[in-house]
């Protein structure tokens, strides 16, 4: 077990990063531009909307190998399509209990309102995401699925 802590210490996890254009996105670059640091382990695909967010983009990515997934959105009444985030929130409470039944730690799941000036909020969940998948290891969704594919 102490190998294995050892191990995810030199580990950089990968996580896939949805982001909304308008807020968490900018806020992204707002962290970049204001030089603070974050762990480099977030692929960040910019999506218009969190409602644009489709349970199956979550569940591809971590087919093809994402040990974690983070979905970031306006705050609640800050949608820039009115209802966009509701419509995540209700998805991704679903999501988490579709992936809890395909055996995904619900933990490797996460969703946070960030809005367009919180570079420092989005600095620290993606720290604090990264620490909390370090913990857990590496995803094996993907051995699975390509297991179940052979
Ligand atoms: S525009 Fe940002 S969550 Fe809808």
């Amino acid at each position: 077990m102490q190998s294995t802590v050892n191990n995810n210490e030199n580990w950089t996890p990968k996580i896939v990063a949805f982001f909304c254009n308008w807020c968490t996105y900018t806020a992204s670059d707002l962290a970049g531009v204001s030089r603070l640091r974050y762990a480099p382990s977030t692929r960040v695909i910019r999506v218009m909307c969190s409602g644009r967010i489709d349970p199956e983009f979550v569940m591809e990515a971590f087919a093809k190998g994402a040990d974690g997934i983070l979905i970031g959105g306006c705050h609640p009444g800050d949608c820039h399509y009115a209802e966009g985030n509701y419509k995540c929130l209700r998805r991704f409470t679903l999501l988490q209990k579709y992936a809890d039944q395909m055996g995904i730690d619900k933990e490797r799941l996460r969703l946070e309102w960030i809005s367009a000036s919180e570079g420092k909020k989005l600095q620290e969940v993606v720290n604090d995401m990264t620490e909390q998948i370090r913990k857990l290891g590496p995803s094996k969704i993907k051995n699975v699925v390509e297991t179940i594919e052979r």
